[in-house]
């Protein structure tokens, strides 16, 4: 057996993971992510891994997926509209800190590639897309088997595909990403409007957020929306709508297999893939008569980043 390590990079935490060739996570550990630090980020994924290998002495390398543009070579952090992180070596910074090789990716095409290898695209052997939605929107695009990294290494940054024409600012300089209109935030900023517009429809939310609109957090959306409150099934719904519009455009330019939404929302089940999976549809129109891609939720949860990142490591 070859194990390895993956780590996963987000904007709150650094989780590490020990990987068997089979995508198994043997042991695991995280810290939270020093955001506001880049030096001390570094760091963080350091200790991780370096516990990690200190608990399995055989493991080979190392793989990071973390939440940032990462360059064509793989070794350095170019830009994160989330992080602090500007032109950072990080690969060279970790290998000589812990003496083993390593892989640098981004964290949504670490998660699209577990999801490929071992998830719920596994029947696939051709081609995927996948679109990850948390704190930001990431992507992942698989071509012949194969990760498509780009001419530049930033390839499926699909967060940062317009939505809406002179939308709302966006951390990576643009107007109306879809990251503006799908992430995790855009599920808040929806319900929180649809709360003080119609509080009559959020009853269970504004329970659950004590009476106040503003308070509203992500995890009762999920709660009062499953609970049947019409403003959170409302704020899913809205998501689902965008990700289903972004969906229908990767679906004209790339034709993929299956195309797979990740990330926490997905919990939300059918409240949230139903509208995703009807507005692609709709939007398809034409194209709609022949074979399209597949619509699913991704199946690896909180675990894709590690097991992904484990196994580029592996494979490179
Ligand atoms: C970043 C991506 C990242 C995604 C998810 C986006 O804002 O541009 O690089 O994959 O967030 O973390
Ligand atoms: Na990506
Ligand atoms: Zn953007």
């Amino acid at each position: 057996v070859t194990l390895t390590i993956g780590i996963d990079v987000g904007g709150t935490k650094v989780a590490g993971g020990v990987v068997d060739e089979l995508g198994n996570v043997l042991a695991s550990n995280r810290r939270p992510t020093p955001a506001e630090d880049p030096a001390a980020t570094r760091d963080t994924i350091v200790e991780v891994a370096a516990e990690l290998a200190a608990q399995y002495p055989d493991a080979t390398a190392i793989g990071i997926g973390a939440a940032a543009w990462i360059d064509a070579a793989g070794s350095t952090v170019l830009f994160a509209p989330n992080l602090a992180w500007r032109d950072e070596p990080l690969r060279d910074y970790v290998t000589k800190a812990t003496g083993l090789p390593t892989v640098l990716e981004n964290d949504a095409n670490v998660a699209g590639w577990a999801e490929f290898r071992f998830g719920v695209a596994k029947h696939a052997d051709d081609s995927m897309v996948m679109i990850t939605v948390g704190t930001g929107i990431g992507g992942a695009i698989v071509i012949n088997g194969k990760l498509w990294r780009g001419a530049n290494g930033i390839a499926a940054e699909l967060g940062h595909i317009q939505s809406v024409a002179d939308g709302h600012p966006c951390g990576c300089g643009r107007l109306g990403c879809l990251e503006q209109y799908a992430a995790g935030s855009a599920l808040v900023r929806f319900a929180r409007a649809g709360a003080r517009q119609q509080p009559e429809r959020a009853s269970q939310l504004l329970e659950l957020a004590g009476g106040d609109a503003l308070a509203i957090t992500g995890r009762q959306i999920t709660e009062a929306a499953q609970a049947g409150d019409g403003v959170a099934k409302d704020a899913f719904a809205q998501v689902g709508y965008w990700l289903g519009v972004a969906l229908a455009d990767l679906a004209q330019s790339l034709d993929p297999q299956i195309m797979v939404i990740g990330g926490g929302v997905v919990e939300a089940g059918d409240l949230l893939m139903g509208p995703a999976e009807q507005t692609y549809r709709d939007q398809l129109a034409q194209r709609n008569r022949f074979p399209v891609a597949e619509v699913r939720a991704a199946e690896m949860g909180n675990a894709a980043g590690v097991v992904g990142a484990a196994d580029l490591a592996r494979l490179a």
